[in-house]
């Protein structure tokens, strides 16, 4: 009885309309589904105001940060704040810009940079910024082209045979880009349409110390200290519109620009995310939570704990292999320890639970309302999940340890690549060059002792008794002749010794030397074998299978998403991010982390001093900062006579938010995004309103940086403040 009462109750509870604060919204259906809400939440604005296709509104001034090659897979998001096409993200989104700018000489990382006019700015050749011009839903145009009868890969060939010919089609004649989307797991489809910019440059840093206060110990957890923000400016041609880096470019001239709003928000207040979020996984079932939360993560997270081990160890040995490995230290870290919060949260939160609640509740309804198609669905889910198991483990270690493990298996693995296409190079001097380029811009960034260090841990790793051994690749296995003690530093030796990978000098001879007869010789390197055995074992075993596996769940998961939504009619749904303009809106909020422990929602400069530690790396304050701290010297960004620094909302966001403006009711810059909190980590699977906070950096601590720390006035003038 008591059993029932819960099921009814926890029915009752899912069926309810969204919570106000979760949801990543489609700006084009906000007039639809939202802005009333909104407007209750306390928003001023319209939804045109957001959205318009017609004049100047504030999408134009949100950019989607890309790549060349992959300009809509966002990494990170920007706002424009100026006539003059400058642009605020994070500094953790520049970091491999900066980074790259960066030697002992020029240590930017570590000094920060500023530029003091627009001839100082650095280019950054492969940064896109896009700007969304329109959306469309392209739904119906794509169901037609589909029918019932189709096999899955029928069906995804067929998907994507009509979407690259809309695509074509909604851009004919103009230099914009189409780009179109699955959403609602593949139930809805929406077209994008972008104008890409091409010169993004660099305009301003503050130093680590500054910008990545914090670190690592400081990552996804609140209260937090982070200046975490950084200064880019897009460049058009001449006549304004997307061109190739070029002296001749100049400040793009936008649509729309943010105003800046120095007057803070305070807890209760509205705030919007407005952004690019990359992946959440709302929809999952029960059987998917299990896995991840209990096979998936755990050994990803212990293959780049071992990883990690060895690459800070490294760092703190030596001033330039920080420099060397600042950003892939960064990398590896982040999902790392994004995954530890996320199986706890997932565990705290029940979600696996909730989850078979509703699983339990649709099979019901499905049952008393004969809807034939949903009937026994939730079941077949377990087959799969359990033939999944033993693919995704093996592919994580095949990736993680593998490909992704030691550097140089990568290395090879990229030359492989390179030199599959030199027989239809026409110049081959001009080809070698290009490989020469690739090779020293890779050892730029690489130690040999330490990558070495890092194969050891991977090999070790990697043979292990949760793996069966058919997905050990040979050449991962120790072979006898290593049988005695330390097997796998003498393994890892020997191939470090042998390989050509492992000595710069050696490789870069072997290219000078390359022809049909000598590029042969590689296949004979042992580290070159190496990567050959995993990879193989991988594209032939593992991912096959995975991906046979993959697609049948992926057809289950559009049928139980269409249920789901059958189920509960009233009920707005927002589609997972994947990496397309989203609104998230809630508001300023502190929460209760644990037993005992509440969090405000504002840090402040005093709270940099308060964890000012010159002997923790992460902790070192800068002089400068201490001294305009200790004079009170913080021109106008205060607010009840502290510098504010970090403050939370409940806003829902991902990974591809960092970066993405944080505005107030009226829709002014008040700060941005860049984080979230430690015990709400698992919203990409499940959001509780309760437990689950972005992390904004204020915009009056980056004006107090830009203005009082860097002495960047300019910059300041540039922007239009409101006080
Ligand atoms: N956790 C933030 C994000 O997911 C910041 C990452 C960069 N910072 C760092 N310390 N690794 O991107
Ligand atoms: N730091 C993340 C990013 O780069 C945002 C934090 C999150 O995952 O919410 O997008």
């Amino acid at each position: 009885m008591r059993k029932i009462t819960l099921c009814f109750l926890a029915f009752i509870l899912i069926a309810l309309p969204g919570f106000a604060d979760e949801g990543m919204w489609i700006p084009m259906l906000l007039k639809k589904y939202n802005i009333e809400d909104m407007q209750k939440a306390g928003f001023k604005l319209t939804a045109e105001d957001i959205y318009d296709i017609n004049q100047a509104s504030l999408k134009d001034a949100v950019v989607g940060l890309g790549r060349e090659g992959s300009p809509f897979q966002h990494f990170c998001t920007g706002e424009i704040v100026s006539d003059e096409g400058l642009m605020i993200t994070n500094h953790h989104c520049a970091f491999g810009m900066i980074q790259a700018h960066s030697s002992l000489e020029h240590n930017y990382l570590r000094d920060g940079f500023w530029a003091n006019s627009k001839k100082e700015e650095l280019t950054n050749p492969g940064t896109t910024a896009s700007i969304l011009v329109r959306m469309e839903d392209v739904t119906e145009k794509i169901n037609a082209a589909l029918n019932s009868n189709m096999s899955e890969e029928e069906r995804a060939k067929k998907i994507k045979e009509v979407s690259r010919k809309l695509e074509a089609e909604a851009v004919k004649g103009t230099n914009l880009q189409a780009n179109i989307k699955p959403y609602f797991n593949g139930n809805q489809y929406f077209m994008s349409v972008f104008k890409i910019y091409r010169d993004v440059r660099l305009v301003g840093a503050p130093n680590s110390a500054i910008g990545k206060f914090g670190g690592d110990t400081d990552n996804w957890t609140w209260p937090r200290h982070t200046g975490d923000f950084s200064v880019l400016r897009i460049y058009a041609g001449p006549d304004n519109e997307p061109a190739a880096v070029s002296p001749n470019n100049v400040p793009y001239k936008p649509a729309k620009f943010f105003k800046v709003s120095a007057r803070g928000v305070k807890e209760g207040d509205f705030t919007m995310v407005f952004g690019y979020p990359g992946t959440t996984n709302e929809y999952l079932t029960s059987y998917a939570i299990d896995q991840i939360a209990s096979v998936e993560d755990p050994h990803k997270i212990k293959i780049r704990t071992a990883k990690l081990d060895v690459i800070n160890a490294a760092m703190e040995s030596d001033e330039l292999l920080r420099i060397k490995y600042a950003a892939k230290a960064a990398n590896v870290a982040n999902a790392w320890k994004k995954w530890q919060g996320e199986i706890k949260g997932l565990e705290r939160f029940s979600t696996a639970d909730n989850k078979r609640i509703l699983e339990r509740n649709f099979n019901q309804w499905a049952q008393a309302n004969g809807k034939t198609e949903y009937i026994g669905l939730v079941d077949r889910y377990k087959n799969l999940y359990d033939a999944r198991q033993e693919y995704i483990l093996a592919a994580a270690y095949a990736t993680e340890a593998g490909l992704r493990g030691a550097e140089v298996i990568e290395l090879a693995r990229n030359i492989k690549q390179i030199l599959e296409v030199y027989d239809q190079a026409n110049d081959k001097e001009i080809f070698k060059q290009r490989v020469k380029e690739y090779i020293q811009s890779f050892y730029k960034d690489y130690d040999v002792a330490t990558d070495e260090r890092i194969l050891v841990e991977m090999l070790k790793l990697y043979n292990n008794e949760d793996l069966d051994n058919q997905w050990i690749p040979e050449v991962v296995r120790l072979s006898p002749k290593y049988a005695k003690g330390n097997a796998y530093e003498r393994y890892a030796a020997d191939l470090f010794k042998k390989s050509i990978f492992a000595h710069e000098d050696r490789l870069l001879a072997f290219v000078n030397n390359l022809n049909d007869k000598t590029i042969k010789k590689i296949e004979k390197d042992p580290i070159y074998m190496m990567m050959e055995g995993i990879q193989n074992l991988f594209m032939e075993k593992i991912r096959p299978e995975l991906g046979r596996i993959e697609r049948e769940i992926n057809s289950l998961n559009r049928l139980w998403m269409a249920g789901l939504m059958e189920m509960q009619p009233d009920k707005i749904f927002y589609p997972d991010a994947n990496s397309t303009l989203r609104i998230a809106y809630g508001k300023v909020a502190g929460y209760k982390a644990l037993d005992a422990v509440y969090y405000t929602p504002y840090t402040t400069l005093k709270g940099i001093m308060e964890k000012d530690n010159p002997n923790i790396y992460d902790y070192d304050v800068p002089q400068k900062l201490r001294e305009l701290y200790k004079n009170r010297d913080f021109g106008p960004y205060t607010q009840d006579g502290e510098v504010p620094v970090c403050f939370i909302a409940t806003n829902h966001t991902t990974g591809g938010n960092s970066g993405s403006p944080v505005l107030d009711a009226e829709g002014n810059l008040i700060g941005l995004n860049f984080d979230r909190a430690w015990e709400g980590v698992m919203s990409d699977m499940q959001y509780s309103p309760e437990i689950c906070r972005n992390i904004a950096v204020d915009i009056r601590y980056v004006l107090f940086i830009i203005d009082k720390y860097a002495g960047a006035k300019h910059l300041i003038e540039e922007m239009e403040i409101i006080h």
